[in-house]
């Protein structure tokens, strides 16, 4: 047993000890060869290189730039939008007149963009109710390159090379067809552009006013579609339609939706509103 414990173990750890040092001697000298001779002289000679060269980069000993000049844009930076909002600038929106805008939205925009700014195709937006300020900004965008489009890059080019020309041109078109105030349980003062007026709300016992504008628009624009809304006419629409009976439908959707907790547990059925109304069954 002694004998045993004490040499034969040794004896059969050594050629183990041998190969394992071969092994790791071996992985190594591969390293060191791929990484400093094989991959270096290979991939240099791609990038045109010298053997010599490649081999002390490897090293290190020579670092720095890379092998073959990389191609550097020096174009500036087109940035999303160049528009700065200075005083000046805003001075000169605030000082818009819409009858400025009218001959040349007349003569140029309102072929896509639509009589009043409510284009009747989906591909040209709706200017009517955007801010001049939005305005003047896309079409600054526009001019400079942060925005681009087929139709409308060209349009705003040809603009008075004034920029500030741009937004006083279409601020007729932007200004909304309808505006609904509301404010609480007073009644809602409303604006077309032709007509304004107030209508009368619901006296409910209000508990969370959470998701009554919501439940006010959904039911605004549904009552307005039932009355023959639609993206074709809406100018026509606004100039002449009677608004009492949406802003009514419209006035005790959001009431209701004043007696209930919460956003969207809170909204009210078509028959609730109609019973509010006193046409319920
Ligand atoms: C030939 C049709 C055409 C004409 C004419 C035209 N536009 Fe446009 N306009 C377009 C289209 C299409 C777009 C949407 C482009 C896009 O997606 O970027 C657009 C977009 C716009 C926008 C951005 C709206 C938004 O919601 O982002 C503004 C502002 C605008 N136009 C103003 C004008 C003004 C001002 C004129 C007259 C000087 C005019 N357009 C004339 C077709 C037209």
């Amino acid at each position: 047993m002694a004998q045993l414990s004490g040499s034969e173990p040794h004896a059969l750890d050594r050629p183990w000890r041998t190969w394992a040092s071969v092994v790791v001697l071996v992985i190594l000298l591969s390293g060191v060869l791929l990484g400093v001779l094989i991959i270096p002289v290979v991939q240099g000679r791609g990038a045109g290189i010298d053997a010599f060269t490649a081999i002390c980069r490897a090293l290190g000993i020579l670092p720095g730039s890379p092998a073959v000049p990389q191609i550097v844009d020096r174009t500036p930076p087109t940035p999303v939008s160049q528009v700065v909002w200075t005083p000046e600038v805003l001075r000169i929106l605030a000082d818009a007149k819409p009858e400025r805008g009218r001959a040349k939205a007349q003569e140029v925009c309102v072929a896509c963009h639509g009589e009043q700014g409510v284009s009747a195709v989906v591909e040209y937006p709706n200017l009517a109710g955007q801010s001049g300020a939005a305005i003047y900004k896309q079409l600054s965008d526009y001019r400079t390159g942060s925005r681009t489009n087929q139709l409308m890059t060209d349009i705003a080019k040809a603009l008075d090379e004034t920029t500030l020309a741009d937004s006083r041109e279409v601020v007729d078109l932007a200004e909304p067809l309808v505006a609904a105030v509301t404010d609480g349980a007073a009644p809602i003062r409303w604006h077309t552009r032709t007509r304004q007026g107030i209508a009368p709300t619901f006296d409910v016992e209000a508990l969370d006013t959470t998701a009554a504008g919501d439940a006010f628009v959904g039911a605004w624009l549904q009552a307005l579609v039932e009355q023959g809304l639609d993206a074709t006419n809406a100018a026509g629409f606004f100039a002449s339609a009677a608004l009492a009976e949406p802003l009514r439908l419209a006035a005790a959707a959001g009431a209701l939706a004043t007696t209930r907790h919460g956003a969207f547990a809170a909204m009210p059925t078509r028959a609730q509103v109609e019973q509010l109304l006193g046409r319920g069954p």
